[in-house]
């Protein structure tokens, strides 16, 4: 974890705060790509992850930009109201689960909401790369839409689009138009949404019947349903390959409570299935997804899992571990 400083703290727009983050002495952050994010150390026993919004080639400092959300569990809230300006906060270095791919013929990025920030980002990489591509951004309102007067200024301000549900809600049209315009139905074109699970899950379901392939579309979740247990999920047996050990999961904990039980460090995250920091190699037997994270595809080989939520299908499973 990084100590940095809150350079500044700024009301985007009634429930969302951006802040600017920069260390101490000044010098730069480490570098990081368009659609990366960081976890912040929100308090002693909370953790989030947050998008930068600012261009990647502007690493002196980091930006993010935080909803207070109506069904917090605690860290948005606890952010909004504790994090000042001069505080001092711990941060990962950034990660990037959710990479820009090179040389596409058109990209298309499909904001709801909050979901504006990782594509803000990606929006500044692909105009200094002179590239093809639309940034549509769906809200509410005006006043609702964070950045509004950043991107109606930006240089490639032509090529956003504001969708504000009070004022028209057209949202099949805009989004089939986009979809099916001249280059976009391409092999080498992509698709990149990030909001709310039912906004995403509508722009993917759009794009799949309309014919995108499921390896062009692209998607950023941090929010899913808390992960519960229940009477349905059986005991298995895991087998850490590397290391030789054999543990017994118990139908009522996850693998990686399981694992932290025995000292065994593994990276993880949310916790829920979404940020993709705990995926492991499976070696042999079937896992049980329950994760928001990876593709239907690569669910289907059975060659990774995320323990932080995901099961077995069979009686035992082994991972690289
Ligand atoms: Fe985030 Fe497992 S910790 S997916």
């Amino acid at each position: 974890m990084l100590d940095v400083i809150i350079l500044s703290k700024t009301q985007e727009t009634a429930d969302i705060i951006s802040f600017e983050l920069g260390k101490s002495d000044g010098s730069a952050l480490p570098a990081f790509e368009a659609g990366s994010h960081i976890d912040v150390q929100v308090n002693a026993k909370l953790v989030r992850q947050y998008s930068l919004y600012n261009a990647p080639k502007n690493h002196q400092t980091y930006k993010i930009a935080v909803l207070k959300d109506a069904n917090s569990r605690g860290g948005s809230s606890a952010v909004h109201d504790t994090f000042e300006v001069g505080d001092t906060i711990q941060i990962s270095s950034p990660r990037n689960l959710f990479p820009l791919k090179n040389n596409s013929n058109k990209t298309l990025l499909f904001a709801g909401g909050i979901g504006i920030t990782p594509l803000l980002s990606m929006a500044q990489v692909l105009n200094e790369l002179e590239q093809n591509f639309e940034l549509h951004y769906f809200s509410r309102s005006k006043s609702h839409t964070a950045f509004f007067d950043d991107l109606s200024n930006s240089p490639f301000a032509e090529q956003v689009f504001f969708h504000f549900s009070d004022e028209r809600d057209d949202k099949d049209r805009v989004v089939k138009q986009a979809l099916s315009q001249e280059g976009a139905l391409n092999k080498d074109s992509h698709l990149y949404t990030c909001g709310p699970n039912g906004f995403m899950d509508y722009i993917f379901g759009s794009a799949k019947a309309l014919g995108w392939s499921e390896e062009n579309l692209h998607k950023e979740v941090f929010n899913a349903a808390p992960i519960e247990l229940d009477d349905s999920d059986k005991a298995f047996t895991l087998e850490l390959v590397r290391s030789g050990i054999h543990l017994e999961i118990p139908a009522d904990k996850t693998v990686l409570e399981v694992l932290e039980d025995a000292d065994i460090e593994l990276d993880s995250s949310c916790e829920q299935g979404v940020c993709g920091s705990c995926i492991t190699k499976v070696i042999s037997g079937t896992p049980d997804h329950r994760d928001q994270f990876l593709t239907d595809i690569e669910k289907s080989l059975n060659d990774q899992f995320t323990p932080c939520c995901s099961r077995a299908l069979t009686d035992s499973l082994s991972i690289d571990l």
